[in-house]
């Protein structure tokens, strides 16, 4: 089973983004997780363009950008211009969601779809055969550091069984909440893709974090 490694740059320290970007080349982790937030759609405000062209200067990883913006079909081509390698938008914000898979798959670049934590999975059926990845939000989208929402594990459940039957190929990504202590039960699931945040870069040793949840 595919294991990859997203850690979060909302948790880094962002008066060192070169240096934490360079961490993260030099470890084990597959991808970098960057999450762009709109102050609309989300209460909190993040990160853009500018900072994410400067990131990927350095980065050497996937780019897995999750964007909790309006209108996502509005920069998707920016996104993909900008550098992201995954892009995954959140089905509530999107009027048609297989369009917004669409223009990302013209940009050369993988899709994915997320939801937050009060979405019924089964919304995401229509589109499990179209995109890359789901992503199954395990906190409420808005900020770094919440805690896990345990029942997170019967959506998971759910998800894995309808992608076992639709789109095997599709990646199962959870964000939120991800620590040492939930990563193999998740990974036991059937999760592939962990986000972590506050896990990694609050450790005393984040390049030991990112190879300890690896082999969960
Ligand atoms: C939350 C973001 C997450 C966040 C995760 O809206 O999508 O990616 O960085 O942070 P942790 O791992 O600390 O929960
Ligand atoms: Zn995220």
């Amino acid at each position: 089973m595919i294991r990859i490694i997203s850690p979060s740059i909302l948790s880094a320290d962002f008066g060192n983004l070169q240096s934490m970007t360079e961490m993260i080349n030099a470890s084990e982790a597959d991808w970098l997780h960057f999450d762009v937030m709109d102050g609309v759609f989300v209460p909190n405000i993040s990160f853009g363009f500018p900072v994410m062209e400067a990131v990927k200067k350095h980065c050497t990883k996937l780019l897995d950008v999750h964007i909790m913006i309006v209108h996502p079909e509005k920069y998707v081509q920016q996104f993909a211009r900008a550098g992201a390698g995954m892009l995954t938008f959140h089905f509530e914000t999107a009027e048609n969601p297989l369009e917004v898979i669409n223009l990302i798959h013209t940009e050369g670049i993988k899709a994915g779809i997320t939801i937050n934590p009060d979405i019924p999975v089964s919304e995401l059926e229509p589109f499990i055969d179209k995109v890359d990845m789901v992503l199954l939000m395990t906190v409420f989208a808005g900020y770094g550091g919440q805690k896990f929402i345990e029942e997170s594990y019967n959506r998971i459940d759910e998800l894995k069984a309808m992608i076992d039957r639709k789109n095997p190929a599709c990646l199962i990504e959870v964000d939120g909440g991800v620590t040492l202590e939930n990563a193999s039960k998740l990974f036991k699931h059937g999760v592939n893709v962990l986000v972590a945040g506050s896990t990694v870069f609050n450790a005393p040793d984040p390049m030991k974090m990112i190879v300890d949840l690896k082999n969960a």
